[in-house]
């Protein structure tokens, strides 16, 4: 059989709501044309993000009943430490609220002013938390993901000669660590070879830099990895990620993806001492150790999560149908960041409207323009969110896991094509108001 079927049937459904074109256009002026600032009731499709988005599976649900809310000691700890130790093997692991709670604890211990951390590309959270410690971050990506058309399997690796000349030119003492985002999320959703993390971790190793992941879209990786690089064709996904983990010497990761959960994430170290600070810095503003600021529940979800996400059935579904969306859209004419990611398709705002210039934010208009028409939610990567370091003008279509059906998909194509067909109509954006970090989720913008 050819057709791809979505690998589970749904037992819980939530209604979604259509709206008028007038009614949108009145939410949109309400929230400054900001997204982030429409109240999701107002939304009939919502691909602002793939995190905390996921449809819990019934395995899940059943261990949320069986969470133990215990203070200290729960088993749900034990029983998420049993399955993160299997998976990623690093000697510590501490539970965050969040992948965000992971980088802070994690830059506020390593990173000192005037530091620098280089990654293939930061995510704009880790990159606001390592600037808050007065380090400085860097993107090493290679040099083909600056042209979005390039077609290249491994499009979110490092460029290891780059970060070469960057230990030569700041010391190798001023590298409190490097990162490597899995999969490399700013940089359209790509996946890292196992090649590539093999060659940063044996860069590091020599200069003696201790090499992290950011493990969020691990697994997405993991079924990269064995559909594109030679040799792992027979691989489970599972010891796939394994591999990965175990060329790291720790990780952050947002449970919010990968697992399958609506909050959490993990902060692991084989270091003990760097374990012990963070583990002070935990209590100091997440919670004791064996909770890091979840429930009980939340925990025994993520537990299961971490299993569910490497079936090998649902990574198969998951990246074929985030392909589905992409081809569907650039074969009839949208410019694509390509080839398709994992969990999103990025639209080349730049190239879709080239009438626009960067500095009235073609990414945020077509994203406006996309809620207006459709009731479609997506969000800006561009100049809204990074400024002058923007390196693409970016719409990204991020895709909740296990939420929506092909149907709603289809549905999705159609908007984008007949956008598409009315872009010279779409016009620039100005920012009426902003604050001095992280902008894109509170600022507010004027039609032009
Ligand atoms: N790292 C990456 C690569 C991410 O994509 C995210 C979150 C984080 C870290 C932070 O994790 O949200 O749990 O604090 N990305 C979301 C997104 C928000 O929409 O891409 P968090």
């Amino acid at each position: 059989m050819k057709t791809i079927i979505e690998p589970f049937r749904i037992k819980s459904v939530e209604p979604l709501r259509h709206t008028t074109q007038e009614e949108r256009e009145r939410y949109l002026e309400e929230a400054g044309y900001n997204l982030f600032l429409i109240k999701a009731g107002n939304i009939l499709i919502d691909l602002l993000t793939d995190s905390g988005t996921s449809a819990m599976s019934t395995e899940q649900w059943a261990a949320v009943m069986r969470g133990d809310e215990s203070y200290a000691g729960s088993q749900s700890f034990f029983r998420l430490k049993r399955v993160a130790d299997e998976l990623m093997g690093f000697r510590h692991m501490i539970p965050t609220h969040q992948g965000r709670a992971a980088e802070r604890i994690l830059f506020t211990v390593m990173c000192k002013p005037g530091q620098v951390v280089p990654s293939n590309t930061h995510f704009d959270t880790a990159r606001a938390n390592i600037e808050f410690t007065g380090a400085r971050a860097v993107d090493l990506p290679i040099p083909e993901a600056a042209d979005t058309q390039a077609r290249v399997d491994f499009k979110g690796n490092m460029d290891v000669g780059a970060l070469e000349a960057l230990i030569a030119a700041e010391g190798a003492a001023n590298i409190p660590l490097v990162m490597m985002t899995v999969t490399n999320n700013s940089g359209g959703g790509q996946p890292v070879s196992l090649g590539n993390i093999q060659a940063v971790r044996e860069v590091c190793a020599r200069h003696g830099i201790p090499f992290y992941l950011d493990a969020c879209r691990f697994a997405e990786n993991a079924w990269f990895i064995r559909e594109r690089e030679p040799g792992y064709a027979a691989w489970s996904p599972k010891r796939i990620a394994q591999k990965m983990f175990s060329l790291a010497d720790g990780c952050t990761f947002s449970a919010k993806k990968d697992a399958f959960a609506n909050i959490g994430g993990l902060l692991s170290t084989n270091d003990d001492r760097i374990a012990q600070q963070e583990t002070n810095l935990l209590i100091l503003t997440e919670g004791f150790p064996t909770y890091g600021g979840l429930a009980g529940r939340d925990l025994d979800a993520i537990a299961v999560g971490l299993e569910e996400v490497l079936d090998p059935d649902y990574l198969r579904y998951r990246i074929i149908s985030t392909g589905y969306l992409g081809r569907h859209i650039a074969d009839r004419g949208v410019p694509i960041v390509e080839p398709p990611g994992g969990h999103a398709i990025y639209i080349d705002a730049a190239r879709m409207l080239p009438h626009i210039p960067p500095h009235q934010f073609p990414g945020q208009a077509l994203a406006v323009e996309l809620y207006r028409h459709a009731g479609i939610r997506s969000v800006e990567i561009g100049s809204v969110m990074f400024g002058a370091a923007a390196r693409h003008e970016l719409l990204r279509l991020a895709i909740p896991r296990r939420v929506y059906t092909q149907s709603h998909i289809d549905y999705v194509v159609e908007a984008i094509l007949e956008v598409n067909a009315a872009k010279d109509r779409i016009r620039g954006m100005e920012i009426v108001d902003a604050p001095p970090s992280l902008r894109h989720f509170s600022a507010r913008f004027r039609p032009l």
